[in-house]
């Protein structure tokens, strides 16, 4: 193709987005929104699955048969949302034993707050209302994204989300009303994970290295810094019913910009996590490929079963 050619494609591809059309994965795209695509919903995939252990931790340990039950239907939703992603990835020319190849080495990355360890039950709640209320900020906007599998994907993980998120902030509120020690334990919580929920949103917009082309693609519809006033402005009221408190001293409503003024961000923490040095990026990473391995047999058993069923009809038209 000549570079006049894929000019004009390109001008093409960028009129098609400009007027939100979706572009499908058949569709000419550029190579770099090929990439960009592959790397941001593959992470996003291997976040829903790590995202899992955590919580799964805690699904023999749940404190009553319905809270069992919804924690485990939200674990299954998670691999649910895993599965969808990586196959909305595959559409892009990348295979799904290269996208866990990239998870099980280490050379992918998962949301860094899942590298945090779950100590009691009220973490379970914590979770589901700051991880997964964060998780919904983050993702409602990519409901209206330029490329149509992920696009659609969204739509209902999104409302898979929701249920999370409320699920979460039930359990926080039944501790909330309980004993004094109950209540203790959603403090205590809510201090653990205030900060890691707000790194969720990434760094802030002066260091952000792949915003500018995001929003460009509609990839991203607001920077991580509106996101994260947004999930503030949202949570504290939350935390107020609760009649538990941000571990954050200079926390204070601004009159002038009708936000909530927040503390600085401990961005080496962040960046430690990132770097695979969190409390628990070890254990999670060999947990995963511990699963992996285990589940051998189980892939190698189906392979065999299907090649059988392939032998038969071959057979049966011969
Ligand atoms: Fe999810
Ligand atoms: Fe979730």
């Amino acid at each position: 193709m000549s570079e006049e050619q894929i000019k004009s494609l390109e001008a093409e591809f960028e009129a098609r987005i400009a007027r939100d059309e979706k572009i499908e994965p058949k569709d000419w795209m550029p190579e770099k929104y090929r990439q960009t695509h592959i790397r941001q919903i593959s992470q996003h995939a291997h976040s829903e699955i790590v995202g899992m252990l955590p919580e799964g931790n805690w699904i023999t340990r749940a404190p009553s048969l319905r809270r069992k039950v919804a924690l485990l239907a939200k674990v299954q939703d998670e691999a649910g949302h895993g599965l969808y992603l990586y196959s909305a990835c595959e559409t892009l020319g990348i295979s799904r034993d290269e996208l866990y190849d990239q998870l099980h080495s280490g050379k992918a990355k998962y949301s860094s707050i899942f590298n945090y360890p779950t100590l009691t039950w009220a973490d379970i709640g914590a979770i589901g209302w700051l991880v997964d209320g964060a998780a919904i900020i983050n993702q409602v906007p990519l409901c209206n994204t330029s490329f149509g599998p992920y696009a659609r994907a969204m739509v209902r993980v999104c409302k898979e989300e929701s249920f999370h998120q409320r699920q979460g902030y039930e359990i926080m509120l039944k501790l909330c009303q309980g004993t004094p020690e109950q209540k203790e334990m959603a403090q205590d919580a809510l201090n653990r994970w205030w900060w890691p929920s707000l790194m969720m949103f990434g760094p802030t917009d002066d260091v952000s290295v792949h915003t500018a082309q995001s929003m460009k693609w509609k990839l991203k519809r607001k920077t991580n810094d509106e996101l994260r006033q947004q999930f503030i402005d949202q949570t504290i009221p939350q935390a107020e019913i609760l009649g538990i408190t941000v571990p954050d001293a200079d926390l204070k409503w601004n009159e002038e910009r009708g936000h909530y003024d927040f503390g600085e961000i401990n961005w080496d923490e962040f960046w430690q996590v990132v770097k695979g040095h969190g409390p628990c990026n070890k254990e999670r990473m060999s947990a995963r490929v511990g699963a992996w391995e285990k589940g051998t047999w189980v892939r190698d058993a189906a392979m065999a079963y299907a090649e059988k069923q392939e032998n038969k009809k071959l057979n049966k038209a011969v």
